[in-house]
């Protein structure tokens, strides 16, 4: 059903409205729906008076040095001072430089990608982006294996590979960066407090064991930035999730978008239940109350820009 080829040609192009952000309804319609371009170059362009996502991505090493004191972005009253080690795997020039692409995928985690069979069509964009590194060979069928670029919230070290306290996790935790070869991995070290212990750990296995990995950390603005573009256009939100920092950066690379994996509800449009994650067994409460995310509304914005051809959001199995 769904293609991620070409949609449509050049100069099929709807008018080049000013996106609206603010429609209600999550009900999507995929069938006919059509790439909006001049939308997307608007929507690419209006973001870059915000922030550059080829910049921003990463903090760069020239920029800073070893001991510097950071302040964290959530945070503000405290501080980390950058190790040796981090700044051995600060880039030296963005990771995205000169990158574009014309179809690119962005992988949530919902389960709502279990049973979709969309791995074969994820597979063949042209970039994909992951999120907090997700498994996928045992998922592979549902959500493909490529990756090119996949985050690590600080977080993931303690969920998803208990803080790397045994030989056991240290190692799988290798094996699912050494299943990433040459992408970028990008670690948002400096949001909140809390994850420096995990970050350095990380850092310590991909430095003693040449991990083939792009690193990235993004820059101290970004998530300001993110904020400061959603709010401008009415979406108010406190902390943009993962996803939607990916979406909002992939503008810059990527001409057409495609979202899987994005369904923050427990049901499906049929009621069947939705895991949280396609992958472990964290459940909707962790959102509604752990969690400073406000994905439903970030949801309903992303329906609207799929509505309007900007993006595209994948929902339903894809044989
Ligand atoms: N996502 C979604 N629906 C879900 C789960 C995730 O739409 N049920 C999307 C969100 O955009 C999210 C992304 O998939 O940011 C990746 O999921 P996750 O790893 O849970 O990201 P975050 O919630 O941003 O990470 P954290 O919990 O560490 O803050």
């Amino acid at each position: 059903k769904a293609n991620p080829k070409p949609l449509v040609s050049e100069g099929e192009d709807k008018s080049p409205a000013s996106p609206s952000y603010s429609n209600n309804t999550t009900k999507l319609s995929s069938d006919n729906w059509t790439f909006n371009r001049s939308l997307s170059n608007l929507i690419r362009k209006n973001i870059l008076r915000f922030f550059d996502p080829e910049r921003d991505i990463s903090i760069l090493k020239g920029t800073l040095k070893p001991g510097d004191v950071i302040h964290y972005i959530f945070d503000r009253q405290s501080t980390t001072n950058i190790s040796e080690n981090l700044y051995r795997l600060l880039p030296t020039v963005s990771p995205m430089k000169n990158q574009h692409h014309r179809h690119c995928a962005i992988v949530g985690n919902s389960g709502i990608l279990l049973n979709s069979s969309c791995g074969p069509e994820i597979d063949s964009y042209d970039f994909v982006i992951r999120c907090n590194l997700a498994p996928v060979e045992e998922y592979a069928g549902d959500v493909g294996r490529r990756t090119n670029l996949v985050t690590m919230n600080p977080s993931v070290v303690q969920r998803a590979f208990q803080d790397l306290a045994s030989e056991e996790w240290r190692e799988r935790f290798l094996q699912r960066l050494r299943g990433l070869s040459g992408s970028v991995l990008w670690i948002p070290a400096f949001m909140a407090k809390g994850g420096e212990e995990r970050v350095e750990w990380a850092i310590r296995l991909i430095l003693l064991h040449t991990v083939d990995v792009h690193t990235a950390f993004p820059s101290l603005r970004l998530l300001h930035a993110v904020r400061g573009y959603w709010l401008t256009n009415n979406v108010q939100i406190k902390r943009p999730t993962t996803g939607l920092l990916m979406y909002t950066m992939a503008t810059r690379f990527c001409e057409e978008i495609h979202l899987y994996g994005f369904w923050p509800f427990p049901q499906d449009s049929q009621g069947k239940p939705v895991k949280y994650h396609y992958y472990d067994t964290l459940t909707y409460t962790y959102t509604s109350h752990a969690s400073p995310h406000t994905m439903p509304l970030e949801f309903r914005t992303l329906s609207s820009l799929h509505r309007q051809g900007a993006l595209r959001l994948h929902t339903g199995s894809c044989d």
